[in-house]
Formats: structure tokens, C-alpha cells, sequence
């Protein structure tokens, strides 16, 4: 295994290993106060995060305005008002070692007012800002007016080429580096374009090779790139360190370092972790984003999966191809293929008694109980995204005028309830596909939780 050489991020000379950013509480104050406190890089995440009352406890979110855009206002205090709260765990815990960085969901409505907010009263405790999911334009600007440092999260070297055409250029001194996220491996939202196959990855060495070249070309030739998604054991890694077409590199850590003692997930979450099987990890499409993600299969991904599996087309009047007659209530009738009337009514007779329409034409199969719950959910909508496809809030417009898809779920209310000792059998578990790696990895035989410390010696030995 090669020595890893410290390396600059954010203005100090690090190990370049970062523990990735993972909202809702899947890294906090305290995870990353541990990883800095090595001399790593660690993320707080800037998502709903945690903040305490003046005993210590956390202030479960709880929101009191009857109006949706008055919830989206209480949310944005909660989340300012956490975020800081995270920066100052996190800077005690490093005491002053490392770096500390603070991720922040770009689509999350506004993200930008967030950021500022925390970056502003949480002064000289924060030392850069990752930004994903989405392009995150004004990031540049935005970081930089508060002298720290900017790492967009993208997943090809087109990406963040317009990036920097459109943006970034004008704000060169704070980039402090580029995060490659594997679009086919990484846990969380993923980056796929349309141009690229969610069942054909690529191996990252030529999108890197690609990146550098890109960077190169813009005189961007000390910009570390981040590589993040599918990192487990550094050994496996060895020919991209020191690897004069990739230059300079890191490596960002998101699925591993959740179970460690310092990870704020609960325990139930961290025993699923640790037997996950091969295959257990879907790519898939269901997140209110619009973006793929990938996620443990579980019962809320299974029940997902069959919902879309059972997903019909239909005509609003009949025609030649949709000719059988659907009752979906006592006012409307809709047209689906003939052939498909065996696939309704095999869900009908199993109790998916009520059909949904999809915003393409299509109708999905539900539960009364799931149809009262997903009722209640958009009812209870806090507007935590720009533009939601499970609610159809639109932090621009009110609503985004699509009708509001049964085929998604509220990703905030989801990441909330698991991140605060919720379901881990009813909620999303969001996860890298190489979290099988615990099942066989000896750092966890018999169920050992290891401290960050321990974890980090381990990486750096390529273990
Ligand atoms: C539970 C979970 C939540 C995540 N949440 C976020 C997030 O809020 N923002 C973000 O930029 N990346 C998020 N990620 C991605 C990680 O920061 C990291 O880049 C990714 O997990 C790396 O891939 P790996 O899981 O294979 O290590 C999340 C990942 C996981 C597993
Ligand atoms: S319904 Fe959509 S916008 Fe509203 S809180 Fe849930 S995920 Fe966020």
C-alpha cells in the first residue's frame, strides 16, 4: 500500500481522506469533529440538520403554520439554526486539527439562504462547503464572499466544464476541489445524465483521466479531485494515487464511515448495514427529485418497486388500443389495453383497491392505508425542494402544474424519521453499493463498531 501524502484542502495540509456529507443526520457535528480531529476531512451534513435545546437535547422538528410557505419558513430557521449548531459540535470535537466542511443538497429550496445563514454565524468554524444534486451555480460566488472554500459535486467532467464556464471562473481562488461521484456506486442521489445507462457503469479511471484534463486545460492543474463512490479499501485504489494522469486526489468515504461509533445513525440502521447482501443496493428512480438514487431494498423500497411494477398506461377516452373500460370512482372512467386488464385486476383483487393517476398517463395501484398516508404526507409538505414531483411544490411557482406523482414519496420526511431512530424497515436507507463490504470486512467481525480512529488507521494501512 503507498503512503498517503497530505495533501491542501481548504487552506491547511491534510490526509486526503474526507468523510462525505449525508443529510438527514447520517454525518453530523460529531462524525465530522472525529474525522478532523485525524487530520481528515470531515462533513457535516447542512440537510435538516439537529439543533439542541439549552439542556443539550435535540429540537425534534415540529411545525406549527397551517400555510405550506410558513413551513418552509420554519424549516429554513431550523435548518440555520442546526447547521450552526453542527459546526460548533464539530469544531470542538477537531480541536482545530483537519477540516471541517459543510454539504448542502443544492435542489434543498433555498439552499442558498441556508448556507449563508450558517456561514455567516458560524465564522471561522467552517472551512468549505460541498454542493450536489444539481448544478450549483452561485456556489462560487456564495463561498467565496465568505472566504471559504467550494467543492461542487459532480459526476462528469462535462458537468463541471459548464460549471466554470457559467460560474466558476470569476471565482478561482476559493474552488478548493472537484468532487468526482461515481453516478453507478455512490450512496445517496446520483448523477446520472440522460445520455448515460443506469445498468452500464463505467469505470471511473477514464472519466478521472478526463477531469484532470479538463482541469488541466483551465489551469486548474493543483485542483484536487475528491473521488467519492464505491471507496471502500484503498488498495483497491492504488493506481490512481500518485498518478500523474489523475494528479492530485482524494478520497471521500460515504457509506463506511456510518458505521463507526461516532456515526449518528442509530443502531438498528447500523445492524442492516452490516449484513447487506451483494445486490441489496437499488439504483432507482423514485426520489421527489427527479434524480436517481441508491438505496438498501427494503419494505419502502420493495413497495415502491411493486407499485411501479404494476404501473398501467391508459387513454381518457377509448380508442383502439385502449378499449377496456377502468372505473377509477364513481365519477371517472379511464381506458387501458386489454392485455393489461389481468395485471389491474390482479392488484385490485389483493386489496390496491385504489388507482392513482401518474403525471404520464399512467395509473399506480395503492393500499386505502397507503393512499390515507401519502394523503397525510403531501398534507403535511414542509417544501424542503426547489421543485418536488410527490407534492408538486415549487418553491418559484407554488406548484410545478404537474399533477402530484404516487409513484415518489416525501424524501423529508423519510430521511427524517430514519435519521432520528425511525423504521429502518418502512423508511429510505440510502447507501453505497459497496456496502456488502461489512458482511466480510474483519474490521467488523462479530458485529465490532470501530471508533473513526480505528476506522482511518485501517484506510490508511489500505485495509
Ligand atoms: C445515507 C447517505 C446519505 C447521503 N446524503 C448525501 C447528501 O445529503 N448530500 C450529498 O452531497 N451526498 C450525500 N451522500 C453521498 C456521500 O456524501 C458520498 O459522496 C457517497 O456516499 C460516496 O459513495 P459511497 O457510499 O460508495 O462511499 C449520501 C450518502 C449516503 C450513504
Ligand atoms: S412533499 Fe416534497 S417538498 Fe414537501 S417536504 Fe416532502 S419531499 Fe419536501
Amino acid at each position: 500500500m503507498k503512503t498517503l501524502k497530505p495533501i491542501l484542502i481548504s487552506g491547511k495540509e491534510v490526509l486526503p481522506l474526507i468523510e462525505g456529507g449525508k443529510g438527514i443526520n447520517g454525518s453530523d457535528g460529531r462524525s465530522s469533529g472525529a474525522w478532523a480531529a485525524e487530520n481528515c476531512v470531515g462533513t457535516f451534513s447542512g440537510v435538516s440538520p439537529d439543533c439542541y435545546d439549552s439542556f443539550g437535547n435535540v429540537i425534534i422538528e415540529k411545525f406549527f403554520k397551517k400555510d405550506r410557505k410558513e413551513r418552509h419558513e420554519e424549516m429554513v430557521e431550523y435548518a440555520i439554526k442546526g447547521g450552526v449548531a453542527q459546526a460548533q459540535v464539530a469544531h470542538e470535537i477537531s480541536n482545530g486539527n483537519g477540516r471541517i466542511h459543510m454539504n448542502m443538497l443544492w435542489e434543498l429550496a433555498d439552499s442558498e439562504r441556508i448556507l449563508t445563514g450558517v456561514l455567516e454565524r458560524a465564522k471561522g468554524l467552517i472551512h468549505g462547503v460541498t454542493c450536489g444534486a444539481g448544478l450549483p451555480y452561485h456556489l462560487g460566488a456564495l463561498a467565496s464572499k465568505f472566504g471559504v472554500y467550494y467543492y461542487p459535486i459532480i459526476s462528469s467532467a462535462r458537468a463541471f466544464q459548464i460549471l466554470w464556464k457559467r460560474a466558476y471562473a470569476n471565482f478561482r481562488e476559493y474552488l478548493g476541489g472537484v468532487v468526482y461521484e461515481d453516478p453507478w456506486l455512490a450512496g445517496g442521489h446520483n448523477g446520472l445524465s440522460n445520455a448515460e445507462d443506469p445498468t452500464k457503469p463505467q469505470t471511473p479511471y477514464q472519466r478521472l483521466v478526463e477531469l484532470r484534463t479538463t482541469l488541466n486545460n483551465l489551469g486548474l492543474n493543483e485542483t484536487p479531485i475528491i473521488l467519492a463512490g464505491g471507496v471502500w479499501s484503498l488498495s483497491d485504489w492504488q493506481d490512481y494515487i500518485d498518478n500523474p494522469e489523475i494528479g492530485k486526489i482524494a478520497f471521500q468515504f460515504g457509506t463506511r464511515p456510518m458505521i463507526t461509533k461516532e456515526s449518528p445513525i442509530s443502531e438498528a440502521w447500523k445492524k442492516v448495514m452490516l449484513h447487506v447482501k451483494k445486490g441489496d443496493v437499488i439504483l432507482q428512480k423514485f426520489s421527489p427529485t427527479g434524480f436517481f438514487s441508491s438505496a438498501i431494498k427494503n419494505t419502502f423500497l420493495e413497495k415502491l418497486i411493486e407499485r411501479n411494477n404494476g404501473e398501467v398506461a391508459f387513454a381518457s377516452e377509448p380508442n383502439n388500443e385502449f378499449s377496456h373500460a377502468l372505473k377509477l370512482s364513481e365519477s371517472k372512467t379511464i381506458y387501458i389495453r386489454p392485455e393489461d386488464a389481468e395485471k389491474a385486476n390482479r392488484q385490485i383483487n389483493a386489496g390496491l383497491t385504489e388507482i392513482k393517476e401518474t403525471p404520464d398517463n399512467t395509473v399506480v395501484f395503492m393500499t386505502p392505508e397507503d393512499w390515507k398516508q401519502m394523503k397525510a404526507d403531501r398534507a403535511a409538505c414542509v417544501g424542503c425542494l426547489s421543485q418536488c414531483q410527490f407534492s408538486t411544490w415549487s418553491k418559484a411557482n407554488g406548484t410545478t402544474g404537474r399533477l402530484p406523482d404516487p409513484r415518489s414519496y416525501c424524501i423529508h420526511k423519510t430521511l427524517y424519521e430514519v435519521g432520528h431512530g425511525g423504521s429502518v424497515k418502512d423508511n429510505l436507507l440510502f447507501a453505497g453499493h459497496q456496502v456488502y463490504r461489512f458482511a466480510t470486512d474483519p474490521l467488523y467481525r462479530n458485529g465490532c463498531i470501530p471508533s473513526v480512529k480505528e476506522l482511518i488507521e485501517k484506510i490508511k494501512k489500505g485495509e
